[in-house]
């Protein structure tokens, strides 16, 4: 299903709202529905990493916080299962406790999902735009679509994160010519206005729109490879402590990383496991499945250093040629799929280089899509931040124990991604599908 046009910032009719508030929703249960029923019933109870929920906690939570903010916030209706409220709140059980939860079995929790579903559709029929923060230009229709597509990203990593037999397929990205640009491009200084105004659907962590005043720096034109990662670790990367902070040496140490997460050593050449299906690591994709750490030493060893956030976001959304600010590296249209590898079409990055119609003016490319990009940053609230309309999507986790990912993976849809879109993780956590691009300041 195609996702209608999010790219007039005028102000649509009431009509154009509707059915773009129930295509985002549609979309997303459509692959929250895939995502649930590719496996068997034991798959969907079953924890499969200590980092993740069972699968069916995931699915009922989707429709939980659907029901909050859709049915009781938007519509005043009253709780469906208010018994069930605390088992899916996030906050009150850590992933690791979920599964001995009394959850609601992948029968119930499918129905619940779709009761609540079916209601929000009626609600969406007599819905009124205007009027409260929540419901202008469908605002909470949009969070909750972006809420689901966000779990079905979460969902696809306890995927990967499981053994066995493979139980999702998609074709690989068109093969790519090899990329023969230059390394790097030149992101000239001077002022650039960071954040969003007038996207309707951004989230509270990417307001309010600022201007930031930025030093001339250099970024790589695509994310670092494998083939450029294998050559930091051939070089002895992971044994010398110099390349490392005192933090994520201790960590390396300590856990014993010497690779990125699911490769493996054979015989000479390196392996990965992907979606239950071992195979050579190619060369030329953009590295998966690394931490902050292993970026930032990386980073260092080849005499760069990561991006900061603004610098990140200046490369994707600067338009010399108006001073303003983009939406998007290609200009203000909605992706298409010539521009970037989004939503689980592929379920791998397509090779560095990929998606020419998606470069930025100054000739970056795969900021959008492809691998979430670690940035140098800790996750900060904008001068001006307001928490909306829940301190618990953002606000509680601003501070120093938190970096910033731009610009989105394969694994995430439209909906949920866009330049100024912010995500968030732990340096150590690489079962996300986290790579980076590397940068330097340059002269004035
Ligand atoms: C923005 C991806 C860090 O999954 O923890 C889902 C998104 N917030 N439900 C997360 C989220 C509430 C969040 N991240
Ligand atoms: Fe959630």
């Amino acid at each position: 299903m195609t996702e209608p046009a999010l790219d007039s910032l005028d102000s649509p009719d009431a009509e154009t709202l509707r059915s773009r508030a129930l295509t985002t929703l549609t979309t997303a249960r459509e692959r929250t529905t895939l995502l649930t029923t590719c496996v068997d019933e034991p798959d969907l109870t079953a924890q499969h990493s200590p980092l993740m929920s069972p699968l069916v906690w995931d699915l009922a939570h989707i429709g939980n916080q659907e029901e909050l903010w859709l049915l009781r916030a938007v519509a005043g209706r009253d709780p469906m299962r208010p018994e069930i409220d605390g088992l899916y709140d996030a906050f009150e059980h850590p992933r690791a406790e979920r599964p001995k939860l009394p959850l609601l079995p992948p029968a119930e929790a499918r129905t619940y999902a779709a009761e609540v579903r079916g209601r929000v559709t009626d609600v969406l029929e007599s819905a009124d735009f205007h009027g409260t923060r929540l419901t202008e230009a469908a605002f909470a229709f949009g969070m909750i679509a972006q809420h689901e597509q966000q779990h079905d990203e979460t969902m696809l990593i306890t995927h990967q994160l499981r053994k066995g037999p493979p139980a999702l397929t998609a074709p690989d990205p068109e093969p790519a010519p090899l990329f023969t640009g230059p390394a790097e491009v030149l992101v000239p200084g001077g002022p650039f206005t960071m954040g969003a105004s007038a996207e309707p659907w951004a989230l509270d962590n990417e307001r309010p729109a600022h201007r930031r005043e930025v030093e001339p720096f250099f970024i790589d034109t695509t994310p670092v490879t494998n083939g450029a990662y294998q050559a930091f670790i051939e070089d002895g990367g992971y044994e010398e402590q110099r390349w490392w902070t005192r933090d994520g040496w201790a960590h390396i140490r300590r856990n014993s990383i010497h690779a990125p997460l699911f490769w493996r050593r054979d015989a000479g050449s390196w392996l990965r496991r992907r979606f239950g299906v071992t195979e050579v690591v190619p060369r030329d994709e953009p590295v998966l499945h690394v931490c902050w750490y292993e970026a930032d030493a990386y980073a260092r060893w080849a005499g760069r250093r990561l991006p900061t956030e603004t610098e990140w976001e200046k490369a994707a959304r600067f338009d010399p040629a108006t001073g303003g600010s983009t939406r998007y590296p290609w200009g203000d249209s909605d992706p298409a799929p010539e521009h970037a590898n989004l939503g689980q079409r592929h379920l791998r990055p397509a090779p560095a280089g990929s998606y020419p119609s998606g470069e930025s003016p100054l000739g970056v490319r795969q900021l959008i899509g492809d691998v979430w990009e670690w940035t140098a940053s800790d996750f900060l609230p904008y001068p001006g931040f307001q928490a909306f309309p829940y301190k618990e999507y953002s606000e509680v986790f601003f501070g120093p124990e938190y970096k910033v990912l731009r610009g989105g993976s394969f694994a995430v849809d439209q909906v949920a991604c866009r330049g100024t879109f912010r995500n968030w993780d732990h340096p150590i956590r690489r079962q996300i599908f986290s790579g980076f691009r590397t940068a330097r300041s340059g002269a004035a």
